[in-house]
């Protein structure tokens, strides 16, 4: 059972009790549960006192206690309203259509194997305790010096522990921070899953080759927790595991549009794909340059919870913090010099090694866009340059002839792609990171500009 439908039987339950429906505090309670949160976090995010929490959890187990006939906590909350689910016990739907109030348990005492309602703080303390977690972070890169991102990894933590989301894409350009974004999201919510893995496709391995890692980082005799081995599904959907695969960039070919599969490399196609329908309560995290584009963004769908986020460049204060950290002074070029890296934390990073380098009256040369981009700048620019198809780098000339933005019917003026083709190099790049839109509008990012146009 996903989240959804968990609280909607508890709201059955609930109403069929009491003839109300969950309020906000109830409903935060039973997320938190379901998410593993202890009592004192629960409280925090809903901005009211653990003990109010705790007053009104014991109430709300009470409650569910009764209606069930058995002794409900936080601890069996989930796999009770499972096996209530699979054994269709109760046909509250019936009840609601033929009663109206619903109470039709009749006797409200509770029930004899129930020890003692409220439960004592020392109880509830230890059913808040929570589930052991097994790790496997021996890819995941340190995350070293790490600013802001806060409405990003507020949008993620959103779509995983709220939204039960199954698949996130995090695409943008080489640089731009995608990694070390996530290495800070998996040290703030990893204690929310029982298994996590940092997977990295550099170098690029098969699905089996993932497969038995998986095993043996998990179920081997000389793994954290020796139990027996489930198939990779199974365990997906008995545990909430949290997966991440970084550099899926590598699973695709070179000189094709975005998100063409290698050859030997197919059978990702379907492992994704198993994983975007897979009812479960895991989580894949997907990080590249490219990553698969036949997992559409699916905010909408409570079946298939699946999004994604291009990454961009930090604002202006934190991409000065960047610059700071080289020792570097603030001064009136700084605008332009973060403006021309497109807030790129990589490329502000060899920029400002050049500064410290060469000093500072080298910025009017670093932002002279008439001048080529230095050496080290280029090199990373060009690994990914060099990836795209023939027709993504004939709409990438057109654009790099300009600074302004252009419309789609001048670049179709401009341009002997078939019509399909230029709309087809166009898409490719913008799932790429490479453009800046604006409603019809189009232009490259100025570090790419400026690569392009002294090519
Ligand atoms: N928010 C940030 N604050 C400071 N440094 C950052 C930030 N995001 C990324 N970086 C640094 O920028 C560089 C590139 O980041 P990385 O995550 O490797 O990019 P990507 O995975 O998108 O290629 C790394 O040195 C990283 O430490
Ligand atoms: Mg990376």
């Amino acid at each position: 059972m996903n989240l959804k439908e968990i609280l909607n039987l508890a709201d059955k339950l609930v109403y069929a009790q009491t003839d109300q429906h969950l309020n906000d505090l109830q409903e935060a309670i039973l997320r938190g549960t379901l998410e593993h949160k202890a009592y004192k976090q629960i409280a925090k995010e809903f901005n009211c006192s653990e003990s109010s929490v705790r007053n009104m959890g014991s109430e709300l187990w009470r409650v569910i206690s009764e209606k069930v006939g058995e002794n409900i906590s936080k601890k069996n909350f989930r796999t009770a309203m499972e096996r209530l689910q699979n054994a269709n016990s109760l046909n509250l739907d019936q009840d609601i259509a033929a009663n109206g109030s619903l109470n039709t348990c009749g006797d409200k005492t509770p029930p004899l194997d129930t020890p003692h309602w409220p439960l004592s703080h020392e109880e509830e303390v230890s059913l808040s305790e929570p589930k052991p977690v097994y790790y496997d972070l021996s890819q995941m890169p340190d995350l070293g010096v790490f600013y802001n991102r806060t409405s990003e990894l507020n949008k993620l933590k959103t779509w995983i522990l709220q939204h039960q989301s199954r698949l996130v894409k995090l695409t943008g350009m080489s640089g731009v921070g995608k990694t070390a974004l996530t290495v800070k999201l998996i040290e703030e919510i990893k204690d929310q899953f029982e298994y996590v893995m940092w997977y990295s496709l550099d170098p690029l391995t098969s699905v089996s080759e993932f497969k038995s890692y998986w095993k043996t980082a998990f179920f081997s005799p000389t793994s954290s927790r020796h139990l027996p081995y489930q198939s990779f599904t199974k365990s997906l959907q008995a545990h909430r595991c949290l997966v991440v695969f970084d550099d899926l960039q590598n699973l695709f070919e070179s000189g094709k549009l975005a998100g063409k599969y290698k050859v030997n490399y197919q059978e990702y196609r379907a492992f994704f794909k198993k994983i975007e329908r897979l009812n479960s309560q895991s989580c894949f995290i997907l990080i590249g340059w490219q990553v698969p584009k036949e997992l559409n963004q699916n905010k909408h769908n409570h079946f298939l919870p699946n999004y994604s986020l291009q990454l961009t460049g930090l604002d202006f204060e934190t991409s000065c913090k960047i610059l700071q950290d080289y020792g570097l002074t603030e001064s009136k070029q700084w605008k332009n010099l973060i403006c021309s890296c497109g807030g790129s934390p990589l490329w502000l990073k060899i920029i400002a090694n050049l500064i410290h380098e060469l000093g500072e009256s080298v910025i009017e040369l670093l932002i002279d866009d008439t001048q080529p981009l230095p050496e080290d700048l280029q090199d990373i620019v060009q690994q990914q340059c060099d990836r795209i198809s023939k027709s993504e780098k004939a709409v990438l000339s057109l654009l790099s002839q300009t600074d302004k933005p252009i419309s789609l019917s001048t670049l179709k003026e401009n341009s002997s792609l078939a019509t399909s083709d230029l709309i087809n190099a166009l898409q490719s790049l913008s799932r790429r990171g490479f453009l800046d839109k604006d409603d019809q509008w189009y232009s490259l990012l100025p570090v790419l500009n400026r690569y392009y146009r002294h090519r």
